[in-house]
């Protein structure tokens, strides 16, 4: 694993407990965990369980005793890295965005396939018991044809002027800012629950456009420079409408200025024979609406998606027993593990990844021509 603060505990973990609740044929080993900080990287391997420690990655990617290459560095780092890992025949798992730009992303899929290795990227969010049981809802026809999928993901921890340029805010080494951070999520889940996107138009907004150079960041936090700034280049809220190639229609917000709001990735998805709701901060949870219930009881029903019969639940509790993030994790990796010993690559692998960051690219663009992207035309421009 490459990286090992944030996205580095939530995998070691996964990795530490997988086994636990699954059955598979492949167990996965914390043979090494790579860092830039001989200490920082000597102090996590200790600590969450990693057998050694690298601090050049590619000396970690060039050792003949690993499989898999799991990244987990910020996003400027994916495309060099997923290639190289690829290109030395080893499987790997990268954090979302894929990449930087539609082109890179592209190139990381090329290499992939080249090398014939297993490739997973981690949209962890479908992979709760809840979201898994909405696709099922979707699949067998209960809710009908889709007309709408309203997606927000909100977050509020840059509101203060004074919170520093942390990496997830400097253009160079995150790309864009809610847009690949957390539209992106709620894109995968429409791309999982509704179908592919047909086209899209956007618009993007910085409201603080200055703020404190950072000292040291881990995950969403930092600490601020005294007495220098910098400039936002990346967006602080992007909002944006879709169409779908099934004719759904979708509007979707993702902010960091929606005051209240830590983690709010949400979605409301509206069919011809009902709706579904769900929300990752309550992620056990599934609001449910059938319009031929019995008139006078019609409403949304609350689910507890804990059941034997909701997808990944069955391998923790007994019903009622909610699981949390973490578990989102697991029940990825998990799948993932299931690929590399089958060699398939589940879904969302890079192929998810090149459409994810087709959508997003398009966004960007149409906030400035202000016209509607068509992702297929994206897709096929070479
Ligand atoms: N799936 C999710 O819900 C989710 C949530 C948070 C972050 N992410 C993604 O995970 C990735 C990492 O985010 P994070 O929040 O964990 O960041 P972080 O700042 O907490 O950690 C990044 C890690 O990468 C290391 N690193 C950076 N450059 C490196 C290099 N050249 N060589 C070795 N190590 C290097 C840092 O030292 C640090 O350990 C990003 O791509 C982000 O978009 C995904």
């Amino acid at each position: 694993m490459i990286g090992y603060k944030f996205m580095g505990k939530a995998h070691s973990h996964a990795y530490r407990d997988v086994s636990f609740y699954f059955d598979s044929e492949v167990e996965p080993v914390l043979q090494a965990v790579c860092g830039r900080n001989d200490e920082g990287v000597k102090e996590a391997a200790e600590k969450m369980g990693w057998l050694s420690y690298e601090t050049d990655w590619r000396k970690l990617i060039a050792r003949d005793d690993i499989d898999l290459i799991d990244i987990v560095t910020p996003n400027n780092a994916h495309a060099e890295m997923a290639i190289a890992a690829a290109e030395a025949g080893k499987h790997v798992f990268c954090e979302k965005p894929l990449a930087m730009t539609l082109e890179q992303a592209r190139r990381i899929l090329e290499a992939v396939e080249k090398n014939g290795v297993i490739h997973m990227i981690n949209h962890n969010y479908r992979f709760s018991p809840a979201v898994q049981y909405a696709k099922k809802l979707i699949e067998t026809g209960r809710i009908g044809k889709i007309y709408h999928i309203r997606a927000s993901y909100l977050q509020d921890f840059i509101m203060d002027p004074k919170f520093p340029l942390v990496w997830r805010l400097d253009k160079e080494i995150c790309g864009s800012g809610t847009l690949g951070d957390l539209a992106a999520h709620s894109i995968d889940l429409a791309r999982f629950l509704v179908g592919e996107f047909k086209e899209v138009t956007g618009v993007l907004e910085t409201f603080i456009k200055e703020r404190p150079l950072v000292e040291d960041s881990s995950g969403l936090s930092g600490k601020a420079s005294e007495d220098m700034t910098g400039e936002v280049k990346v967006d602080d809220a992007s909002l944006f409408i879709a169409r779908f190639e099934n004719g759904a229609l979708g509007t979707f917000e993702a902010t960091r200025f929606a005051g209240g709001n830590r983690n709010g990735n949400r979605f409301e998805i509206n069919g011809e024979k009902g709706s579904i709701r769900w929300d990752a901060e309550k992620m056990n949870n599934l609001e449910v609406y059938f319009h031929d219930d019995e008139p006078g009881l019609q409403g949304f029903r609350n689910i507890t998606c804990t059941e034997d019969i909701h997808p990944f639940a069955g391998a923790y509790w007994p019903a009622g027993h909610i699981i949390g993030y973490e578990h989102t994790f697991i029940n990825l990796i998990a799948e993932l593990l299931h690929g590399i010993s089958k060699g398939i690559s589940p879904s969302p692998n890079f192929h998810d990844g090149v459409r994810n960051q087709a959508v997003l690219a398009a966004i960007e663009t149409s906030s400035t021509t202000k016209e509607w992207i068509s992702i297929s035309s994206l897709l096929e421009e070479r």
